[in-house]
This record gives C-alpha cells, sequence and structure tokens, in this order.
C-alpha cells in the first residue's frame, strides 16, 4: 500500500482525492470515467458543492489540548471509526476488475462502513463474504415491489444491517456525456430479475428502459410499505427540503441523506450542503442525518458535522481508489480524508466529535 499512501514522502503523485481522480482517468476508458464523474444535463449541480464548501470558513479555537481527537461515532448503532462512510454506486466492476470486492476489502480494512449498490457488478451475497465490514444494502424505488422486498430479504440474509432507500431516482436524468459516448452500463448482477432487458443499453434507450422499472407513482407511502416488512432500519437516500426530511421521518425512516445523487439526477439543484441546515433542523434529532455530494477534504467533512451532520458519504473518491489501486487504493483515500479530518478537528481545537458545534463555521 506504500505507493498509495501520501505518508509516504516519495510519492508526489497521490497527495490529495483529486489525484486519486487525476491517476483513475489516465487509466480508465474515457466513456468509463465520463460515465463516474459525470452529472445531469448542463452539470451545474455537478459542480456546487464545490463552491458551497469553499465559501464557508471555519472559526479555529487554539490552545485546546489536542494530543488525541476522537474520531470514532457511530451510524444507527453500528461503531465506525470516523463519521466517513462509503456511498452506494453501482458498477465497480468497471473501474477494477474485482469491482466491489475489492471496495468491500478496503472499507473494511479502514472499518468504514459500505454502502452497497443493488446496482453492484457482483451479487450482494459475494460482497458481504468478500469482507467483513459493515454494511447497509442500497435498494432502488423498484416499480416491482416483490423484487424490491426480495432484494432486502437477500440484504437481511447476507447480513446487510440497514436498507438504503433512495428516493431521489424516480426518473433517469438526462446524463449527456453518456448520450454522446453510447455508454454501455454492464449489467447489474442484483438486478437481473427487473432489470435484465433494461440495465445494459447505451444513451437515451438506457434512460427510457430505467423510467420502465422505477416507480414514478412512489410516494412517502413506500417507506411506511417497507418499513413494514422489515426489521431492518430504514435511511431515506437522496432529500434536499427539510419538509421532505420530516416525512420520511414520518414515514419510518431512522436517517436520511442529505443528497443530490452527486449531481447525476436534478440539474440546477441545491447543493446538499446548502441543504444540510434546514434539514437537520427540520428532523429536530428524530432521527440521524448524514450528507453526500462533492466532499473531498477533511475540511468537508469538518464543515458538514459542524451544520450537524452525523456522518458524511464519499462516492466517486472512492471508485477513483479502487481504479487506482483496488482494495489499497480505496483504503488510502478513505485513510487519507480521515486523516485530513483529523488535523482539521485538532487545528480548530475539537478533540472530540462531541465539541464540533455550528460555531466552528462561518456560512456566508
Ligand atoms: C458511478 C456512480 C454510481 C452511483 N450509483 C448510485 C446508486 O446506485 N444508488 C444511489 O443511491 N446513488 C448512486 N450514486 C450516487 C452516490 O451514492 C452519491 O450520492 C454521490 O456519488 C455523492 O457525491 P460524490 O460522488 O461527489 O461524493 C452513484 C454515483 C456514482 C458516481
Amino acid at each position: 500500500m506504500t505507493d498509495l499512501v501520501n505518508t509516504d514522502p516519495v510519492n508526489t503523485d497521490l497527495v490529495n482525492l483529486a489525484d486519486y481522480e487525476t491517476r483513475a482517468r489516465e487509466l480508465l476508458d474515457p466513456a468509463a470515467y465520463d460515465y463516474i464523474a459525470g452529472g445531469a444535463d448542463a452539470e451545474v449541480s455537478l459542480a456546487l458543492p464545490r463552491r458551497a464548501l469553499d465559501a464557508i470558513r471555519l472559526r479555529p479555537r487554539v490552545m485546546v489540548d489536542v494530543t488525541v481527537c476522537d474520531l470514532a461515532t457511530t451510524v444507527l448503532g453500528t461503531p465506525v471509526p470516523a463519521p466517513i462512510l462509503v456511498a452506494p454506486s453501482g458498477d465497480h466492476g468497471i473501474a477494477h476488475p474485482d469491482g466491489e470486492l475489492a471496495t468491500a476489502r478496503g472499507a473494511a480494512a479502514t472499518g468504514t462502513l459500505l454502502v452497497v449498490s443493488s446496482g453492484a457488478t457482483y451479487p450482494l451475497e459475494e460482497i458481504a463474504a468478500a469482507a467483513d465490514g459493515p454494511r447497509w444494502l442500497h435498494v432502488p424505488l423498484l416499480r416491482d415491489r416483490a423484487a424490491a422486498l426480495d432484494l432486502v430479504r437477500r440484504g437481511e440474509a447476507a447480513g446487510y444491517t440497514a436498507v438504503c432507500l433512495t428516493v431521489d431516482h424516480k426518473v433517469m436524468a438526462k446524463r449527456e456525456r453518456n448520450i454522446r459516448n453510447r455508454w454501455t452500463t454492464p449489467p447489474a448482477a442484483n438486478l437481473s430479475g427487473v432489470a435484465a432487458a433494461g440495465w445494459d443499453l447505451d444513451g437515451t434507450a438506457m434512460r427510457r428502459r430505467f423510467d420502465a422499472v422505477l416507480d414514478r407513482s412512489a410516494t412517502w407511502s413506500y417507506v411506511d410499505w417497507l418499513a413494514e416488512r422489515t426489521p431492518l432500519p430504514i435511511v431515506a437516500k437522496g432529500i434536499l427540503a427539510g419538509a421532505d426530511a420530516d416525512l420520511a421521518v414520518r414515514a419510518g425512516a431512522a436517517a436520511v441523506v442529505v443528497s443530490d445523487h452527486g449531481g447525476r439526477q436534478l440539474d440546477t439543484a441545491i447543493a446538499p450542503i446548502e441543504a444540510l441546515p434546514e434539514v437537520v433542523a427540520s428532523v429536530g434529532g428524530r432521527a440521524e442525518v448524514y450528507v453526500d455530494g462533492g466532499f473531498r477534504r477533511g475540511t468537508d467533512v469538518l464543515k458538514a458535522l459542524a451544520l450537524g451532520a452525523r456522518a458524511v458519504l464519499l462516492g466517486r473518491p472512492v471508485i477513483w481508489g479502487l481504479a487506482a489501486g483496488g482494495a489499497d487504493g480505496v483504503a488510502a483515500v478513505l485513510l487519507m480524508v480521515r486523516d485530513e479530518l483529523e488535523r482539521a478537528m485538532a487545528m480548530c481545537g475539537l478533540p472530540s466529535l462531541a465539541a464540533i458545534s455550528p460555531e466552528v463555521v462561518k456560512v456566508p
């Protein structure tokens, strides 16, 4: 792993997460890179989190004993060494032949919780068997409820401890890079029943077929329905409005993820970091609140924690790590952000997560 961690003084190529993207871009087929890196429409939302996060300033306190900064926390009762989780993303086989098996090994090596996408290249059971780390299962808003329930049952049997229901993906966005590239998504092992006819088509055709398997009619009663049928807690992912977070919690969600799907769904949507305070206020402690979208630095993570998030999820950086170095690359990326968070907390005079408060940030 030595050539993949920034503590090696000789390695000046992989110093931050952007370097992992650069490395992955060199290694990947350009259309595969575009599929992972790209967003919807004009990709305005893809760029927004960076600007929003950079505009938030940190207000450090000094002369605090920060000999030890404790990053450990829990998410839905599961202990994790840091408030950094792996977001669900499909098709890891594009980035590395071992796909999610390597992602799972890299995440587990660092104790990081992995949310496995139902669009994974490998069956969810094989991913579970590949490494003994904490894991949740992503489930899409499938029109075929029996198929959705079947996924959940398989997740329960394979030791997944929560269901991450993605609520911002009813309609396939227009992802222009994919259309131009005539991108073909490989078949998703876990969705062969519902999507055999739809997951492996290119461009606009893929969009239309996706639309056929996702449930445009779904309302919060979908969460109710699922909550009644599984003992696993439900995480509603893809919320950008306080009012929706309230409805999600009322419908039975134990946690919400403030997310715009990494800028891959509704273009010009508000940046998740901008929506976070409203969601935190609306939830009022009744559920856990996480956030994702554009987090690339430890200071970014600290800002989210200061604004009330319990944890931050990383999407693309994990795939870049996977492409750059398999399981070791995944672990290196996760450890790099964790290390940056620890340093940022120390420089802000914050020896524990409990010490982090809104006082730490100045929001424009
Ligand atoms: C290639 C790729 C595939 C994704 N697949 C899913 C998915 O299957 N389900 C889901 O809820 N989100 C999916 N996402 C969105 C991520 O979970 C996450 O919200 C987003 O990537 C976070 O932004 P970041 O990439 O800037 O960290 C995907 C993202 C990417 C880049």
